[in-house]
């Protein structure tokens, strides 16, 4: 950017049409919450300062927003856009300069977009700059009023006259403004309209009357400045920034069998020729390596895939790290701090939790490990328990490299079993056994001859 651009971002409203007891601008859209998206732009952009205005829920979108360098600013109670912007003032009182203004609930603005009104604002030496569209239905907008060509002032949906209601050039709410212009105009703003409130809108007559330039861009995809009020436009704007995502998923190398299906965060990350089937949900700060493959209905949140890994359908893992080459599934649940090393298989119905498993190893059906630590070249059979928890504490359970657990053993940990051991198939593992050694708790097993028709005939004389 050629001079330095400042941004405000209005995020005091109520939201009262989401009838929720969240903020609106809290409400998530695809893995981020809703005023997260303005400021990712306005931060792509490098804006700095980055003025964040709220009011509605004030603590809570502080603390959702923290950090980066976002400053806030409260504004209590809330009387219109131009007030808001007023608030903004100490924030930006070291500040001379472009300041881009934009509101907290329009998530599909581009930052090329910003780029392109603060390039044409400073290139124009302006006072302010309006971006415009021109939707098919403009109620509910500010229309543009234009004086020979070029425009006048901006007037509300509620005070337009019928002549000016027909008008279908509106004002998207996005601004590039002069800072030391801004806020002197600002001033002189007063309430005398339909809601009683201070428009920020005013200032563009102020300009105009004032001699000042004042310019308008016109927005190319209308989609960007798509607001949310409600949650059927939440839904459709996430559907639409969903859609963005997938696209460059797909034209980065990424298969999504069917995209629309496919319900994935910003910023996950996706290495090529990985397939992403439907219904599968990537979260968070989710990578995925190469070659990876997703099935239906997997749930991924926060978690590391390595190369070539499969993760089968039904499958739920969070904050868990996966080594290449692994399986998991079909439905496994691997809970935080799993840590498989690779080449792993972990099977139909098996939970691990903070297990870090070696290379190799393999526990494929119906299986609790938790707070275990196992070496690599494992086998877990069927129906092992970790029994991990006393009722007070937890205890941990560490299994050598080799070793071979037969199906239906508990571990009552604390417990180590020592490398190339082999745990009989029934087995209540209560004492560490030591490497090489075999374990084994079984009451011996008696066979009575022709024991079950004796007892039936007994029954049937009752
Ligand atoms: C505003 C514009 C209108 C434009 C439309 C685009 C004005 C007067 N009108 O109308 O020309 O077409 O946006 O969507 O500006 N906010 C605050 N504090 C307040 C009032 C609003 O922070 O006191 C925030 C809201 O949370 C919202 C944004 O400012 O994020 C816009 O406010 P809103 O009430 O939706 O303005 P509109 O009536 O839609
Ligand atoms: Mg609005």
């Amino acid at each position: 950017m050629t001079a330095q651009v400042a941004a405000v971002i209005l995020a005091a409203g109520k939201g009262t049409r989401m009838k929720s007891a969240q903020p609106k601008v809290l409400h998530p859209l695809c893995g981020r919450p809703l005023v997260a998206w303005p400021l990712a732009a306005v931060r792509e952009l490098g804006c700095q300062p980055a003025v964040l205005v709220v009011g509605h829920g004030a603590e809570a979108v502080r603390q959702a927003t923290a950090g980066d360098g976002v400053r806030h600013v409260l504004q209590q109670p809330q009387l219109g856009t131009g007030h808001a912007l007023l608030c903004a003032r100490e924030a930006l009182a070291d500040f001379a300069g472009t300041v881009l203004l934009l509101a907290g609930d329009v998530p599909l603005l581009r930052a090329e977009t910003l780029q392109r009104l603060a390039a044409r604002h400073q290139q124009a030496r302006a006072a302010a700059t309006v971006l415009t569209m021109t939707p098919d239905n403009p109620f509910g907008y500010g229309r543009i009023v234009r004086d020979g060509g070029r425009i006048a002032r901006i007037v509300e949906q509620k005070d337009a006259t019928p002549a000016e209601a027909a008008l279908n050039e509106v004002n998207t709410g996005v601004y590039a403004f002069d800072a030391g212009f801004v806020f002197a105009a600002l001033e002189r703003v007063g309430t005398a309209n339909a809601q009683g409130e201070y428009y920020l809108t005013d200032v563009v007559e102020l300009a105009v009357r004032s001699g000042e330039v004042v310019e308008t861009v016109q927005l190319d995809d209308p989609e960007e400045a798509l607001g949310v009020n409600d949650r059927r436009q939440l839904a459709d704007l996430a559907g639409r920034q969903r859609r963005r995502i997938n696209d460059a998923l797909m034209l980065a190398g990424v298969t999504l069998i069917d995209p629309a299906a496919c319900y994935i965060d910003a910023g996950v990350e996706i290495g090529v020729d990985s397939v992403i089937h439907p219904g599968v949900h990537l979260r968070g700060a989710t990578r995925l390596g190469q070659g990876v493959t997703v099935e239906p209905g997997a749930i991924v949140t926060d978690c590391a895939i390595g190369d070539g890994c499969i993760i089968k359908a039904g499958s739920v893992l969070e904050q868990a790290e996966v080594g290449a080459g692994s399986q998991v599934g079909p439905m496994a649940h691997l809970r935080p701090g799993t840590v498989l090393a690779g080449d792993n298989r972990i099977g139909n119905f098996v939970e691990t939790k903070k297990a870090v498993i070696g290379r190799g190893s393999k526990a494929s059906h119906l299986t609790y490990l938790g707070d275990c630590e196992l070496g690599s070249g494992v086998n877990i059979g069927c129906g092992t328990i970790t029994c991990n928890y006393d009722g007070v504490n937890k205890h941990r359970t560490v299994i050598g490299a080799g070793v071979f657990i037969g199906s239906d053993v508990q571990l009552v940990a604390p417990v180590t079993v020592g490398d190339g051991a082999l745990v009989a198939a029934g087995t209540t593992v209560t004492a560490d056994v030591p490497a090489d050694a075999l374990a084994i708790s079984r009451t011996p097993q008696k066979n009575i001859d022709g024991w079950v028709p004796r007892w039936r005939q007994k029954l049937k004389k009752k």
